[in-house]
């Protein structure tokens, strides 16, 4: 089908005009794929990060930075900085999950809504997997869906960003 003139530049301003999201990876999630596939399957982070892109895209997204950390400072200076780059993010925290309070701390100082995210339900497994330090910092949890949990938690934030605006 032949498109009118413009048409697809028409399409791409359209999809700029959504939702920027930051989308955070904590510690050792750099070995997906090969980390503990019976837990966390085999996909690795990057196509994780592509689908990600591709799904923000189709969902309207101006853009998806996806980003993954070993190290609590660099996470928290980029939850730090995202107020007025990004309308929502995307905290899979990993271990510092369970354990870090300057993670809660850095959620609630920015304006910026979070959901979190786990590959694995946590809350299935071992006990100290089980209380989690940033959550009550968030809008939301998507966990036990493997690496869909960050689709679905994309989808999830998408949808809760546009009916606040219209709300
Ligand atoms: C995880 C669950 C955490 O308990 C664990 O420390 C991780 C991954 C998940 O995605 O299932 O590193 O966040």
């Amino acid at each position: 089908m032949s498109r009118p003139k413009g048409a697809a530049s028409r399409t791409r301003a359209a999809a700029a005009s959504g939702p920027r999201v930051l989308v955070l990876s904590g510690p050792n999630l750099q070995l997906l794929g090969t980390r503990e596939p019976e837990i966390y399957g085999r996909e690795t982070l990057a196509d994780i990060h592509a689908r990600l892109e591709a799904r923000g895209r189709e969902l309207g997204c101006a853009k998806v930075d996806c980003y993954q950390s070993n190290h609590e400072g660099e996470l928290l200076d980029r939850i730090g900085r995202a107020t007025g780059s990004y309308e929502g993010m995307l905290l899979n925290g990993a271990a510092l999950t369970h354990t870090s309070l300057a993670l809660f701390d850095a959620l609630r100082a920015v304006p910026v809504p979070c959901v979190e995210v786990h590959i694995s339900n946590p809350e299935a497994r071992e006990a100290y997997r089980r209380a989690s330090m940033i959550a009550p910092a968030c809008i939301a949890k998507v966990s036990g869906f493997g690496s869909d949990s960050y689709l679905l938690g994309l989808e999830g934030l998408v949808r809760w960003l546009a009916r606040r605006a219209s709300s």
